[in-house]
């Protein structure tokens, strides 16, 4: 199912093409049943917007995550993936635990939910 143009509205994140479903519950359900949700410090919880990576989603969010190189370089976009899969859609030099991911190289393929450093 497709929701309609008027199903959306401008969010207050400062870009003006960042839209997302305000819909009725049963539409927003099905409008949102394929798009990965976050979860970040299990008490945010948004969906992926298809941004070109998990730093750049968070960022969108207003989330505080921490950052340097955005290139797979320095470690310190460093989380936990707690639960979900994620794709990285650039390479990285960096040694990761198993349970460790870099945001500013990956993208959610699965709901996620991930441990930001405080
Ligand atoms: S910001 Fe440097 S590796 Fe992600």
């Amino acid at each position: 199912m497709t929701a309609s143009i008027s199903e959306y509205v401008p969010v207050q994140s400062g870009r003006s093409d960042d839209v997302r479903p305000v819909a009725g519950a049963a539409v927003q359900a099905s409008v949102m049943s394929g798009i990965p949700r976050i979860k970040v410090n299990n008490h945010e919880t948004f969906f992926y917007q298809y941004e070109f990576s998990l730093l750049d989603a968070l960022e969108a969010q207003n989330i505080a995550a921490p950052y340097s190189c955005r290139g797979g370089y320095c470690g310190c976009c460093r989380a936990r993936l707690l639960d979900g899969e994620v794709e990285y859609v650039q390479d990285s030099l960096v040694d990761l635990a198993d349970d460790e991911i870099l945001t500013c190289c990956c993208v959610p393929r699965t709901h996620i939910e991930v441990e930001l450093p405080e």
